[in-house]
């Protein structure tokens, strides 16, 4: 057996059987009467019944769908859930892990999510009736003081985005389970492979599949995981009755990618440790702030809570805006577009791509200023990132 951070850099050891439950987990050729190695792609949007209310398992492909059913299965084993269901968007998932609250309900969200996030409660749910606080959910003591009765719900991201702020769940955890509050934590950014939160403690785990779950940048997914059987009957049912269901293509396309979410993973965290000491290193570079390496000021806490860390790296480069613009519009292997966890190494500037939905005093509080540039470290030879990056930075700072 491993011994913790042996050859992990100093991080809690991969999680057993990872790699043979997502390559093996709920793909059992036996439920297919042709035995198919591989799930077949199921395109039938009716299934046939034996007689009114009599069938094999499915319906009607919005409410149960044979390709569908494999990709869940095999999340849940991935995150060691019970339960987990697919939707056809991250923010669809998150839209249907809000139907569970009603009119009048509060929620906490973490002061730093993905905009997309951010401008769904502020923008579309606080126009429902519920409220919203946007709290800096690192601090326990200020989640504390953000709960009220009617508080039902806290969504936090860890790493934060873009600023990689740690958010300690097993804390969050205890905080919000002395109430009625249901602990959600979007773990697109670390994937299954790093990171557990419902072994911490959440109630539900919940994935942009579009990210590294898939990760190949060609499928648009949500996935949702628990243990509640209460939770899963009531995700199922909105599930349907919403409607933001995934295609069975999509389903088919993110099977494959997870078979090797492990492999790709590691080669993230190796290339990406490597990316962001070349940067600490560089002076042209104002600050670094990347979970895997030892100068962030939480590297104790996200040691503890993950077995490592993703391709994903925050930056600021001396200067101002156009010496990042000079910076992003340079680089050649590096693609400047939204996105992330995809092979393929992407970078952007949150403050005017994908943050550009959060409101400009919070953005400045919060620190994405017009120099914060993030990189998507894709799985490229990593001696040719480097290059790019030196040459980009000559770009910006001749
Ligand atoms: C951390 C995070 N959560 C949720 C989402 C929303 O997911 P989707 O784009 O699949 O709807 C994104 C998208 O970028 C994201 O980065």
């Amino acid at each position: 057996m491993q011994e913790p951070g042996a050859s992990n850099h100093g991080f809690q050891p991969h999680f057993p059987h990872f790699g043979t439950d997502a390559i093996h987990a709920g793909q059992e050729p036996e439920q297919w009467t042709s035995r198919a190695v591989v799930p077949p792609i199921s395109l039938s949007t009716t299934f046939k019944q034996t007689a009114p209310g009599q069938h094999a398992g499915f319906e009607y492909s919005r409410s149960g769908n044979p390709t569908r059913n494999c990709l869940e299965k095999v999340v849940a084993a991935l995150d060691g859930a019970k339960y987990c269901l697919a939707f056809a968007s991250g923010l669809a998932a998150t839209l249907n892990i809000t139907h569970l609250l009603k009119a009048g309900d509060h929620i906490i969200c973490t002061d730093d999510v993905y905009g997309g996030t951010n401008r769904y409660f502020r923008r579309v749910a606080s126009e429902m009736g519920l409220k919203i606080s946007f709290v800096d959910c690192s601090k326990l003591e200020l989640l504390d003081a953000a709960i009220t009765p009617e508080t039902k719900l806290v969504w936090i991201e860890t790493p934060t985005n873009p600023i990689m702020k740690i958010i300690d769940i097993e804390g969050c955890a205890q905080v919000v389970h002395r109430y009625e509050i249901i602990l959600v934590v979007d773990n697109t950014f670390m994937s299954a492979y790093f990171q557990r939160p419902l072994d911490l403690g959440a109630d539900i785990c919940m994935y942009s599949a579009t990210k590294y779950m898939n990760g190949h940048s060609d499928a648009v997914m949500g996935l949702v995981s628990m243990n509640s059987e209460n939770l899963y009957k009531r995700l199922t049912f909105l599930q349907n009755a919403l409607g933001a269901v995934p295609s069975p293509f999509d389903c088919y396309l993110c099977l494959r990618g997870l078979k090797t979410l492990h492999i790709r993973m590691k080669q993230h965290f190796e290339s990406g440790i490597k990316v962001a000491k070349f940067l600490e290193g560089d002076p042209r570079v104002e600050k670094v702030i990347y979970p895997g390496l030892s100068s962030h000021p939480q590297y104790e806490l996200i040691q503890r809570q993950c077995t490592g860390c993703p391709g994903m790296i925050t930056f600021y480069i001396k200067g101002e805006l156009a010496h990042a613009e000079a910076f992003l519009k340079s680089l050649k292997i590096f693609t400047l577009a939204e996105s992330l966890g995809g092979y393929e190494s992407l970078a952007e500037l949150p403050a005017i791509m994908t943050h550009a939905s959060v409101p400009k005093e919070d953005r400045q509080e919060l620190g994405i200023s017009e120099t914060l540039i993030r990189l998507s470290v894709g799985l490229e030879d990593v001696d040719d990132l480097l290059e790019d990056l030196e040459q980009a930075l000559k770009a910006a700072h001749p």
